[in-house]
């Protein structure tokens, strides 16, 4: 499939499956986020400026993130994004494909992504990583979920929507951390996040400080 045939597909899916992949009432411990979440509060100065990519409808992740930073939420669904304005009123939100937005050179403390990768072209991933590394200040974070196993697929009933045709493609969780280091990001560490018979990988990375191209572990695992 070519990338845009790919993105139209997981664009108008979201458009279409917006509420059923999250409601207006999801509470913000749903799911492992506010875990996530507070590690990135452990580790970032309060009012930091934090780039959440696909945030969906902002709910559970931006609205958490905005409990404490400046966030800027950027998805190409204009449903999800219309929602997100009013969910979260606190955060600035930005429609468009994250592989055509543009940021300044070091603007953010953090860059996350949950769940959205994985959507997006394959081929285009490598890309992606090295723009997060350019818009991440010296020794800023990047959190995201990635592929733990290589898969690309479709389904055409996605969360039981007749219609509801949806597209993932993602490498494994060794050429992601790969991609992620040749980024010019260090790994610090990697989570398997289990989902039905199979999961993610939740990895933290982050950017070397000003004048070092090496960083010191930012936490303990891997
Ligand atoms: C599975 S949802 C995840 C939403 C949210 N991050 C969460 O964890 O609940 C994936 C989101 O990524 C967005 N997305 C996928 N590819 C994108 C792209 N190339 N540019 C911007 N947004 C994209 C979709 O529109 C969708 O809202």
């Amino acid at each position: 499939m070519k990338p845009q045939e790919q993105k139209k597909i997981v664009r108008t899916g979201y458009d279409r499956l917006s509420y059923d992949y999250r409601s207006d009432d999801t509470p913000d411990d749903s799911g492992d986020y506010s875990s996530w979440v507070g590690i990135l509060e452990g580790l970032l100065q309060e009012n930091s400026p934090v780039l959440d990519i696909g945030c969906g409808c902002g709910l559970p992740a931006t609205r958490l993130l905005a409990r404490r930073f400046e966030v800027t939420g950027a998805d190409f669904s204009e449903v999800q994004i219309g929602r997100a304005r009013e969910l979260v009123p606190s955060a600035r939100f930005l429609c468009g494909d994250i592989s055509e937005l543009a940021f300044p050179e070091g603007a953010f403390a953090a860059v996350v992504s949950f769940y959205t990768i994985i959507h997006m072209p394959l081929e285009e991933h490598p890309a992606l990583f090295r723009r997060i590394g350019s818009w991440l200040r010296p020794s800023g974070y990047f959190m995201a979920t990635v592929g733990h196993d290589a898969w690309t697929g479709s389904d055409e009933a996605y969360l039981g929507v007749p219609g509801g045709r949806m597209c993932w493609s993602h490498a494994d969780e060794k050429t992601n951390v790969r991609w992620i280091e040749e980024a010019g990001l260090h790994v610090s560490w990697t989570r398997f996040v289990p989902e039905g018979d199979s999961g993610h990988t939740l990895v933290l990375a982050q950017k070397p400080p000003a004048g070092n191209d090496r960083v010191r572990c930012a936490g303990g695992e891997n």
